[in-house]
């Protein structure tokens, strides 16, 4: 059984990006969604967390993790979060994308069991889930908003540049994985 030392540890190893969050309230937000979400999940190898089961079988691909898939997103995100920056002076929060990206997709820890999907992946789905994980956790409002408008499996549309900015480089992250299957992205 690990410790939550030994989860805290497994998280920053999983997510250097972590080191790049400025505030220290966030940074230990994000850290704590991940370690209960193992916690009540009963994970204990992070690495080994499949990145979205039902897109994996379809498409044959079993070597996608979903700690590779978030730090793709996050370091997308803060990529376009900064040429923005740059380049319009456009006032985006760096530490909003990096906080964001990095609990978007945390509650897909509940969705799966392994490669199968539980009740809350059945009757919720993790966007939903979400909000409860990253408000439990203590991150404001604006993170809830950020993993309920991240996918169009809700209805609710990103209503921040943090959010749109987040929404978009899962995209591109995830119709990478699925060019490896794929010649034609619209056969997905
Ligand atoms: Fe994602």
């Amino acid at each position: 059984m690990d410790s939550d030392d030994d989860r805290e540890r497994a998280v920053e190893a999983a997510f250097p990006e972590l080191a790049a969050i400025e505030d220290d309230a966030l940074r230990a937000g994000v850290r704590r969604a991940w370690t209960t979400a193992m916690a009540d999940t009963g994970c204990s190898d992070l690495t080994s967390v499949p990145w979205f089961p039902p897109a994996q079988r379809r498409l044959g691909i079993d070597d996608e993790f979903l700690v590779d898939h978030v730090r793709d997103v996050t370091r997308l995100a803060v990529a376009m979060a900064e040429t923005l920056h740059d380049c319009r002076t456009v006032d985006c929060d760096l530490d909003t994308v990096l906080v964001g990206a990095l609990v978007h997709d945390v509650s897909k820890l509940y969705e799966f069991d392994g490669m199968d999907e539980t009740p809350v992946g059945d009757l919720l789905g993790h966007p939903h889930y979400g909000v409860h994980v990253v408000s439990r956790a203590g991150l404001p409002v604006e993170y809830a908003h950020v993993v309920l408008s991240h996918t169009g499996r809700t209805t609710v549309d990103p209503a921040t540049l943090e959010a749109e900015i987040i929404k978009r480089a899962d995209e591109v992250a995830a119709s990478a994985i699925r060019l490896r299957a794929l010649d034609d992205l619209r056969d997905a």
